[in-house]
């Protein structure tokens, strides 16, 4: 969906946009909006299917998968144990990670954990979202920003490193600035079950946290700001990734955007721009890669690894 035809959907409810809005201050084109009968399960299993096909691996040499998702199929079970099954497969360990736009980050530093102990060898990590559920459409601040989609990626035990260095962080104390308060209670929905964000302070303290995480993962791996070959953050909004790659000093050619096709597609941002960027040749084998995310909790992380 453009901005131009969001605008004109938007216009029958009597809410202004226009697509010079939002291209100036998001860098957002278009977006994708899952069909209703769509849920996140079903975008992460075409995109865990041409994961797998990527990696040259069946479905039944997964051991472990982990879904990064804020708007999962149901309270419960989790979307990951749906997917398992959508996927043809069963008894390998499968849960959710909620860290809402971290999400992914998260999903991968417990991935990489658990490989690491010997507890999975070949990992499903899935970031998968149907944000445009969750949008209220009639505050135009927020759902010009959002969009559906999913990203997976293989993660197998090696004797070369592949995840360098991973940073993960939390601070409750920012619920309030973006978060959907509503829950499920006595068979009715309290609260509001449609996202709220003060787009400002998110940005602000985006910018700020993104660089440190970023910066620590280079401290664990014994690397600095020239060693990143590809920077691939959460694609909010292009003035929070541009700023954080101009604190990086990486050139704005090795910063991967997708936001620009996809809005901000929250846990699915980072593996679907991984994708993009692997498959149109850009990032390669041996490559040192820096992914990010940001986003409720307020939570935030970075991931170093080597392609
Ligand atoms: N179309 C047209 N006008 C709009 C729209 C819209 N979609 N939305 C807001 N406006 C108007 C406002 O009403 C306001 O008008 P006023 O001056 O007459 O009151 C004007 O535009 C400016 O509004 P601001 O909110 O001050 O706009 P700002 O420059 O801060 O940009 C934005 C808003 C894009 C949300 C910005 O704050 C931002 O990028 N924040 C980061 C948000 C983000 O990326 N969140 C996600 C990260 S975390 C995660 O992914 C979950």
């Amino acid at each position: 969906m453009t901005n131009d035809d969001l605008a004109r959907d938007l216009a029958a409810r009597g809410i202004e946009t226009s697509d010079q809005w939002i291209v100036e201050r998001t860098g957002i084109r278009a977006r994708h909006f899952a069909a209703p009968e769509v849920a996140s399960s079903d975008l992460g299993l075409q995109a865990a299917k041409q994961a797998l096909e990527a990696a040259g691996r069946s479905a039944g040499e997964v051991d472990l998968i982990i879904v990064a998702t804020s708007t999962p199929d149901m309270v419960f079970p989790s979307s990951a144990a749906i997917l398992q099954n959508k996927l043809g497969i069963a008894g390998c360990p499968a849960f959710d990670v909620q860290a809402v736009c971290s999400g992914f980050v998260y999903a991968l530093t417990v991935a990489d954990a658990m490989i690491r102990t010997g507890s999975a060898k070949c990992a499903l990590v899935i970031g998968a979202e149907v944000f445009s559920r969750i949008l209220d459409f009639n505050d135009r601040t927020t759902c010009v920003l959002f969009g559906d989609g999913a990203g997976a990626v293989v993660l197998e035990a090696s004797a070369e490193p592949g995840i360098l260095a991973s940073d993960l962080h939390a601070d409750g104390k920012h619920v309030g600035i973006l978060c959907v308060p509503g829950h499920v209670s006595g068979g009715d929905v309290l609260g509001t079950p449609l996202l709220h964000m003060d787009g400002q302070a998110v940005f602000k303290l985006a910018v700020r946290v993104l660089e440190e995480a970023a910066r620590a993962c280079l401290q664990k791996a014994g690397k600095t700001d020239a060693d990143i070959d590809w920077l691939i953050p959460h694609q909010a909004n292009i003035r929070i990734m541009e700023g954080t790659a101009r604190k990086l000093k990486v050139p704005l050619d090795k910063l991967v955007v997708t936001v620009n096709e996809h809005g901000n597609t929250s846990a699915a941002s980072i593996p679907l721009a991984l994708d993009e960027a692997v498959r149109s040749g850009k990032v390669k084998r041996g490559d040192t890669v820096m992914l990010e995310g940001v986003g409720g909790g307020f939570t935030w992380g970075a991931v170093l690894l080597t392609m």
